[in-house]
């Protein structure tokens, strides 16, 4: 939606072992990448170094780091639901705010359905989301996406679902 023919920061909040950013960084975007995991991050810099790209990661906590500078896209997949209920408004409220004009937010997030058994790899740290939640952090914002998707995993070598909702949002200034 925003191809990089210009320079474009993007950023990937949990990038684990960065495969999705190194994906970004090798297709012209200028990469920052969190994660918790300083194993992932470490990971994520030998990857991208093998594959000599270059992008910026480093370690931290989502529930306690804050953006001070802009970004044109923000993308997370798979980790939002380890935000504690009570900190996602101030957390969204700050991805908003550090989002350049015309930028983009994209996330998908699982969610909760009542006629989805807990998966049996379950982890404490994990918090429910429910459907929708995170599209109405975004009700000001104008929705490109928004959709939700059941899908099969093997993870654990159990097969069970999961439902995950997924969303583009674009920060709009004025009229359209
Ligand atoms: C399912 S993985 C997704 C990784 C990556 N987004 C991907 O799709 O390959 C979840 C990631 O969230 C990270 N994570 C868990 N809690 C976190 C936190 N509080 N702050 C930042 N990252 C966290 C984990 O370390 C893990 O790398």
């Amino acid at each position: 939606m925003i191809p990089p023919e210009r320079p474009l920061k993007l950023l990937d909040i949990g990038c684990g072992e960065g495969r999705i950013a190194i994906f970004f960084a090798r297709n012209g975007y200028e990469v920052t990448a969190f994660d918790l995991s300083p194993q992932g991050v470490e990971k994520a810099k030998r990857y991208a170094d093998e594959i000599g790209v270059s992008i910026k990661v480093f370690q931290a906590n989502l529930s306690e780091f804050r953006l001070e500078e802009k970004f044109d896209i923000l993308f997370s997949t798979g980790v939002f639901h380890y935000i504690p209920e009570e900190l996602r408004k101030e957390i969204f409220d700050n991805y908003k705010e550090f989002t350049n004009e015309n930028g983009l937010n994209a996330y998908s997030v699982f969610v909760k359905k009542p006629f989805i058994p807990r998966a049996p790899d379950f982890e404490k740290a994990a918090q429910s989301w429910v459907s929708g939640e995170v599209f109405s952090y975004y009700h000001d914002w104008k929705m490109e996406s928004c959709q939700e998707e059941i899908f099969d995993c093997n993870s654990s070598g159990i097969l069970h679902k999961h439902a995950v909702n997924r969303m583009i949002a674009g920060k709009i200034f004025g009229d359209l």
